[in-house]
């Protein structure tokens, strides 16, 4: 069952590193323009300064099994809500942190690696520092998603070895951007 997610999380990820070379084709927006790439709008817009998040009570469905389903919509979910700020990859180099926004945390560095599930979740509800909430535009469902896609983003960089299938580790070789993985 493991190894079923886990290619699974490979099989979407190898069409998440497309993703990002359509992503890289796509025409740039100055600053003022209409940018239709992003669904929300959110290019052009500029926080407030010195604004808060808030933090909440709300609770927290019970985590649902990370199958293929939930990874594809998470993915889905992904790409058209955070990738434009944190990247198709989860580093932190989306287009509109390109085009000045501030620089969100890599998903992949200790600190976020070790946060549990609950505070990516409530990050995408209620906001993080500059980072808006997003409860009004993603559902509770569709959050849990998202979390279970970031979680297989983070374990396909540092997927301890000796935890993977032979076929898993002959998958991950034949990943585009391999290279970086040995
Ligand atoms: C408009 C840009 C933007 C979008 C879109 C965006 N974020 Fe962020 N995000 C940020 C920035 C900037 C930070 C860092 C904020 C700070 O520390 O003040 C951040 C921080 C985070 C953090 C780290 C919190 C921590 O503990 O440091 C997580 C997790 C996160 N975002 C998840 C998401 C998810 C999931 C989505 C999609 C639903 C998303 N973000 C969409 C800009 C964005």
């Amino acid at each position: 069952m493991k190894g079923r997610v886990l290619l699974a999380s490979l099989c979407l990820l190898a069409g998440c590193e497309r993703g990002m070379h359509q992503m890289y084709d796509q025409p740039r927006y100055e600053r003022g323009d209409e940018a239709p790439l992003f669904a929300d709008g959110v290019a052009a817009r500029t926080p407030p300064q010195g604004s808060v998040a808030t933090t909440g009570t709300e609770a927290m469905p019970e985590p649902p099994p990370h199958t293929e389903a939930l990874l594809e919509r998470g993915r889905d979910r992904y790409t058209i809500y955070c990738t434009p700020c944190h990247g198709a990859g989860g580093d932190g180099d989306g287009m509109v942190v390109r085009r000045g926004f501030p620089r969100p945390p890599s998903y992949h560095e200790q600190r976020l690696r070790d946060a549990d599930d609950r505070h990516i979740y409530d990050v995408i509800t209620h906001g993080w520092g500059v980072m808006y909430p997003y409860a009004d535009r993603v559902s509770p469902a569709d959050r849990q998603a998202i979390v279970a896609y970031i979680r297989a983003l983070q374990f396909s960089r540092h997927a301890p070895v000796d935890r993977l299938e032979p076929e898993d580790l002959s998958r991950l070789r034949d990943l585009p951007d391999a290279g970086s993985r040995r």
